[in-house]
């Protein structure tokens, strides 16, 4: 039984977060002409309606997306994002809000190809209706990590796949690791994108450790803290693993997250943190090119 419904959280900082860098994964994966295809395994029903009264109950969009929609001066990276946000609002006042499928769609090329899983019989359906009028995209009802296995390596053999959990399950975070392990296995090449919540830090440590024995190398961390840790209510702040992440990624992502830290943690609180949680692992005698190789 899946109790979790993003439609209470639709917009919140974390999405911002969220989608903020699934934005600058795709608009990466874009640079180059040939076709990718974008796994969702946990896909949510695409649009949300902030007018919902469940979205009004806890009105976390407010600090969150509400406190972009105004804003003129975002920096450049961050616009493909607002304008997907804001495709979805033509009439200039916020109401829908895109979640990653919806947003994706709205990135990919004509040849790139959507795969989207949601394992909520209702939310299934509610996304097979938001992407209807969608060509080359495939809705599936089933389990987000049966479908790593299902769908992985893709044929195209360059893409994306967002594992977005709504961890409604105690032991989430080691099913994670041991699904990446799984995935990198089929598909070494592969970028994946892994949102967690930032909870109690004993089990961020242990988070932590399990990634790293999985073995996977060139492994970014990103983190955004928008809240005291000592909060009670909410968490006070989430992470995006990228392992493979593209070039300039990560260079794109630091200013991209200090600015959005700022954006939404007005009072100062938190941070961001961007590190290596896992370097690249090379074969011994190869190197990575530095700018001097073309001197
Ligand atoms: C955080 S929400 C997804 C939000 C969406 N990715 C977005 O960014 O708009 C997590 C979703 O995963 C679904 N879910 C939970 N367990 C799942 C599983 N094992 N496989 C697939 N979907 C699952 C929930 O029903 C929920 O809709």
């Amino acid at each position: 039984m899946l109790a979790y419904r993003h439609l209470f959280h639709a917009g919140n900082f974390a999405d911002v977060f969220k989608h903020a860098l699934l934005v600058r994964l795709l608009v990466a994966l874009a640079r180059k002409e040939a076709p990718y295809c974008y796994l969702d395994t946990h896909a949510g029903t695409g649009r949300y309606d902030l007018a919902h009264e469940w979205a009004w109950k806890t009105r976390e969009f407010e600090n969150g997306i509400g406190r972009l929609w105004d804003r003129n001066d975002v920096p450049a990276a961050l616009a493909p994002y607002l304008d997907a946000v804001r495709s979805e609002n033509p009439k200039g006042r916020l109401r829908f809000y895109p979640g990653s499928p919806l947003i994706a769609l709205k990135m990919r090329r004509p040849g790139d190809r959507v795969v989207l899983v949601e394992l909520n019989r209702k939310d299934c359906a509610e996304l097979e209706a938001a992407v209807a009028r969608e060509r080359h995209v495939a809705v599936h009802h089933m389990d987000g990590y049966q479908a790593l296995k299902a769908f992985l390596p893709p044929p195209e053999r360059r893409g994306l796949v967002l594992l977005d959990s709504s961890f409604d399950r105690s032991k989430e975070f080691a099913r994670i690791a041991r699904a990446l392990k799984e995935a990198h296995q089929r598909w070494s090449t592969g970028i994946f994108a892994v949102w967690y919540p930032l909870m109690a830090p004993a089990a961020m440590r242990g988070f932590e450790r399990d990634v790293q024995k999985t073995g996977i190398g060139n492994i970014l961390r990103l983190e955004l803290l928008v809240r005291k840790r000592d909060a009670e209510t909410a968490i006070p702040g989430c992470g995006m693993l990228v392992v493979n992440p593209p070039w300039k990624f990560e260079a794109e992502a630091r200013p991209l997250l200090d600015w959005i830290w700022r954006a939404l943690a007005p009072e100062g609180a938190g941070g961001v943190k961007v590190d290596w949680l896992v370097p690249e692992v090379r074969p011994a005698g190869r190197r990575r090119p530095s700018p001097s190789d073309s001197l």
